[in-house]
């Protein structure tokens, strides 16, 4: 089990502890300072990579975290088993870019894992959020089958898949 930090992080650890299989490497969109794709790809022995175009520095780094937007997701020069993406929504300049971009980095069949926090919810910070159903259309509009759809208390919960 991770450390958790928030539902969100718990719910797309769950979901991609139940969707990685040997040998996958994933992304992590809006790493952070990459703890949680260090924890995820020890645990399970696979490799990843992260963008960020600020990733948060640890003096223990020992992570993969590349500085790239995700509105620029595009410039990767390869394709992954999976990608997901905890509380950085909200940080895009332009989300749709991101969804535009992100199904060539993907690939078939491929799954997508998204938790933000939701619209009108209360963290303390001057942030606005998205709701969920937007979330789902821009996925929609990308090719995804949206297969989970979920309010958490303070966050909602998305999977998509691209055939
Ligand atoms: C609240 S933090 C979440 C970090 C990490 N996912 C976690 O759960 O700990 C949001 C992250 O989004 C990143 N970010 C900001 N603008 C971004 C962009 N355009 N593309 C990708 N990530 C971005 C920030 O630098 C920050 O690391």
């Amino acid at each position: 089990m991770m450390d958790s930090k928030t539902e969100g992080d718990e719910k797309v650890y769950e979901k991609l502890e139940s969707l990685i299989k040997h040998g996958f490497r994933i992304l992590d969109v809006g790493c952070g300072d990459g703890s949680f794709l260090n924890q995820i790809t020890k645990h399970h022995d696979i490799s990843g990579v992260g963008i960020d175009p600020s990733p948060a520095k640890r003096e223990d780094a020992d992570t993969n975290c590349t500085i790239l937007k995700a509105e620029s997701v595009g410039e990767l020069e390869e394709k992954f088993d999976l990608v997901y993406s905890i509380n950085s929504l909200h940080h895009f300049g332009d989300v749709s870019e991101f969804f535009e971009g992100v199904p060539e980095k993907l690939k078939r069949p491929g799954n997508i894992i998204l938790a933000d926090w939701k619209e009108g919810a209360s963290t303390g910070r001057p942030e606005s959020y998205f709701s969920r159903e937007h979330i789902s259309k821009l996925m929609t509009e990308a090719g995804f089958e949206v297969t989970e759809s979920r309010d958490l208390e303070r966050q909602f919960f998305l999977v998509g898949k691209l055939f």
